[in-house]
């Protein structure tokens, strides 16, 4: 049975990455790991560990994107969360047997090799939540 092991992040969709900064980096004062572009989500990612899981902040980069959708549409706030899980190809096909809506049917691979998938918040009572198979 494939197993969820962690909190790997949670994820605050943002329209202005610098004034964000201001207050997770700056006012709370957590460490910014990670600042990069993600072409193929058409997004800029922040990552800010904090005891073990991140906080990700998410800014669209393009206004064709899923998340300047969702902006355009809720605004900024929370965006997702992530677990970590140790086998995500037998997690999604446990999900699919379970009549568990899937953004992703396959998982995704992203540039540094992590495998990652989202299930639709139909399916979770309203959270998007994405797996991670690092
Ligand atoms: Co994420």
């Amino acid at each position: 049975m494939p197993k969820i092991t962690a909190l790997n992040h949670v994820a605050v969709v943002v329209e202005n990455m610098e004034q964000s900064l201001a207050f997770w980096r700056d006012a709370l004062g957590i460490e910014l790991h990670e600042l990069r572009d993600v072409p193929a989500e058409k997004s800029r990612v922040a990552f800010l560990p904090v005891a073990g899981a991140e906080v990700e902040l998410v800014m669209p980069t393009s206004d064709d994107s899923g998340v300047a959708k969702y902006l355009a549409k809720r605004g900024q706030g929370m965006h997702h969360l992530c677990l970590e899980v140790d086998d995500i190809e037998g997690m999604l096909a446990q999900l699919k047997s379970k009549n568990i809506r899937l953004i992703n049917e396959e998982p995704r691979a992203a540039a540094d090799g992590k495998k990652y998938a989202f299930i639709h918040p139909e399916s979770t009572g309203g959270v998007l939540v994405e797996l991670y198979q690092l």
